[in-house]
C-alpha cells in the first residue's frame, strides 16, 4: 500500500518497488527502515505486511521546512511544513500498530534488535555514514541480502561506492532496480 500524499524523496515507482520486496518476506518478519524522515516509505512497509514489526530510527530533528522546499521532495508538502518531523511522521503512522519507533542514530544497541529480513537503508549518504551502516546492519540482519537501499545514482556517488565495495568484499551482486535508485544485495553465482 501506497501513500502519494505522504512527503518525502522517493519516486512512485520506488515505492512500487519497496512494496513488492516487502510482499515477499516470510510471516510475521521484522523489517528496519534506517533513515525515516515522514514516514513516505515507512508507510508502505509497515500498511503492506500489518502482520510484521516495522522499526523505524530517525532522530526525527531534522529541519522540516528546509528538507520540503528541496527540489527532489515529492508529495504533499505545503501542510506540513510549520510541524516537528516527528509529530508529522506519527500523524502519518496513525493506526499502523505494528510501527516502533527509535528516536537516535544507526547504528543502535543490538540488544534492541531482533534479526530484520528486510533492512532498508536510508539515513545519511556521506561514504563513511552508509558504509558504517552497511557493514553494521549486514551483521544484525538475517542476510546481508535482507539488506536494500536508497539513492544508488550519481547525484549519490558515495552510495554507490560504499554498496559496490561491501558487495566485492562479500562476493555479492548488487540488483538496482530498473526506473528506480534502489540498491539490494544478492548472492553472486
Ligand atoms: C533521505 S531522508 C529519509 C527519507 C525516508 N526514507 C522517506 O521515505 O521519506 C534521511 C533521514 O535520515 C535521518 N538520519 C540521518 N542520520 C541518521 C542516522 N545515523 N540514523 C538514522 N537516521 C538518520 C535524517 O534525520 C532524515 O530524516
Amino acid at each position: 500500500m501506497i501513500d502519494e500524499t505522504i512527503p518525502g524523496p522517493s519516486e512512485i515507482a520506488e515505492l512500487r518497488y519497496l512494496e513488492k520486496l516487502v510482499t515477499e518476506i516470510p510471516a510475521s518478519s521484522e523489517i528496519v527502515e534506517v533513515g525515516t524522515f515522514l514516514g513516505r516509505a515507512a508507510y508502505v512497509l509497515a500498511a503492506t505486511r500489518p502482520d510484521c514489526n516495522l522499526t523505524v530510527i530517525d532522530p526525527f530533528d531534522c529541519n522540516v521546512g528546509e528538507w520540503l522546499r528541496g527540489p527532489t521532495i515529492r508529495g504533499e508538502v505545503s501542510r506540513y511544513s510549520g510541524q516537528s518531523q516527528f509529530d508529522t511522521f506519527k500523524q502519518f503512522m496513525n493506526g499502523h500498530e505494528n510501527v516502533r519507533v527509535c528516536v537516535g542514530k544507526s547504528p543502535l544497541p543490538r540488544w534492541m534488535l531482533s534479526s530484520p529480513n528486510l533492512v532498508f537503508i536510508d539515513a545519511a549518504h556521506n561514504y563513511d555514514a552508509i558504509a558504517a551502516d552497511i557493514a553494521y546492519w549486514s551483521t544484525i540482519a538475517t542476510s546481508p541480502t535482507a539488506l536494500c537501499g536508497h539513492d544508488y545514482c550519481d547525484e549519490f556517488s558515495d552510495v554507490k561506492q560504499a554498496v559496490n565495495e561491501f558487495a566485492n568484499r562479500n562476493n555479492l551482486g548488487v540488483h538496482v532496480e530498473p526506473g528506480t535508485t534502489i540498491w539490494k544485495f544478492f548472492h553472486a553465482a
